[in-house]
């Protein structure tokens, strides 16, 4: 499908300038998830139509990746993947992750073993024989930047050291795979703009050989009464036991993402942030997230009056730009700030 018709499939209120928090549902997914809500209000269904969605999500999931089905794990947020991916590690374990890095690709690790840091740029020079696992956003969440990714898995693979990345800044407008990964966690209701409660790992084969399903539930079993203790053969053991809703919405939209080209997305969606900078006078860059000075005191109700919704990072401003962003979202931001 091309880009330019699948956009009017969005209806979002001028000035939205916060993907980066959370992104605005297609009509079919809005739509279908209203469906649900009825059904689920008169009880005019059994579940089994709503896990479906989780089924179909799993698959439209791995194909955005490239990654076999077998492979995807469902959950209901990235901290929670990451946290499984914990149980992997040996108890003297060293996890290398930047020193600015959103705290859900950083907690996790924290409670589970000892924690290095290094600025994003350097990561890869700071990979060392004792590091156990890299763990980084493909996309920083405050300032847009992206990872070096080549070179983080270069050094990675020289000293056998796991590779993790946290996409949930990057998948939907970033073309991912998990070429020379271990593990992906994705939070959905960003970019993927799905709804909050669908989250996406990827954990290889060679990683879930050393995993314990700690969350271990009904669904990433195989059976619903007693013993013995029992788990799927393939990723699915590391899955929560859906949130139905989430997946209803997030099924239609991943399907529509999967019909669209990702660079295409990538392309609007820098046009959108570059027009965005040159507007302020900085220069063109490569994210679709934009972080800028608040040094103006009265930017907050300025941006508030011109209906203009973007968040505050780091102490910072940060402005970002999905497939439904307009040029005049973006003159109505500039106008606001200059
Ligand atoms: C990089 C990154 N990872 C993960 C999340 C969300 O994490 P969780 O799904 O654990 O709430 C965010 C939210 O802002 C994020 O920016």
């Amino acid at each position: 499908m091309h880009l330019d018709a699948a956009r009017k499939l969005w209806q979002p209120t001028p000035g939205w300038l916060n993907t980066a928090s959370y992104g605005l549902p297609p009509t079919p997914a809005y739509d279908q998830l209203h469906t649900a809500l009825t059904q689920w209000r008169h009880g005019s269904t059994d579940w089994q139509p709503w896990d479906d969605q989780v089924t179909r999500s799993r698959a439209a999931f791995a194909t955005l990746i490239g990654a076999p089905t077998e492979d995807i794990t469902v959950s209901s947020t990235a901290s929670q993947i990451i946290s499984q991916i914990a149980t992997a590690l040996p108890p003297d374990a060293r996890i290398l992750i930047p020193d600015i890095e959103f705290t859900s690709n950083v907690y996790p690790w924290a409670v589970a073993a000892h924690v290095d840091t290094a600025p994003p740029d350097r990561l890869a020079d700071a990979i060392t024989p004792r590091t156990t696992a890299v763990a980084f956003s493909l996309v920083q969440s405050a300032t847009g930047q992206l990872a070096p990714l080549d070179d983080i898995i270069q050094a990675a693979h020289a000293h056998d050291t796991l590779v993790i990345a946290d996409a949930s800044q990057a998948c939907g407008w970033l073309p991912v795979t998990t070429h020379g990964l271990d593990a992906l966690a994705c939070a959905a209701y960003k970019w993927l703009m799905c709804p909050r409660g669908a989250a996406f790992g990827y954990l290889s084969p060679r990683l879930r050989e050393r995993m314990t399903p700690t969350a271990a539930n009904w669904y990433s079993g195989t059976s619903m009464y007693g013993m013995p203790l029992t788990h799927h053969p393939d990723a699915r053991a590391f899955d929560l036991s859906p949130a139905w809703f989430s997946y209803v919405g997030a099924a239609p939209t991943l399907d529509l993402l999967n019909q669209l080209d990702t660079d295409d997305i990538r392309r609007h969606n820098l046009a959108m942030a570059n027009r965005f900078r040159t507007g302020l006078g900085q220069p063109p860059g490569d994210s679709a997230i934009v972080s800028l000075d608040t040094t103006h005191p009265d930017t907050p109700q300025r941006l508030q009056r011109a209906g203009v919704r973007m968040a505050v990072r780091a102490g910072r401003l940060r402005a970002s730009f999905h497939l439904y962003t307009t040029e005049l979202d973006v003159d109505l931001a500039l106008e606001a700030l200059t």
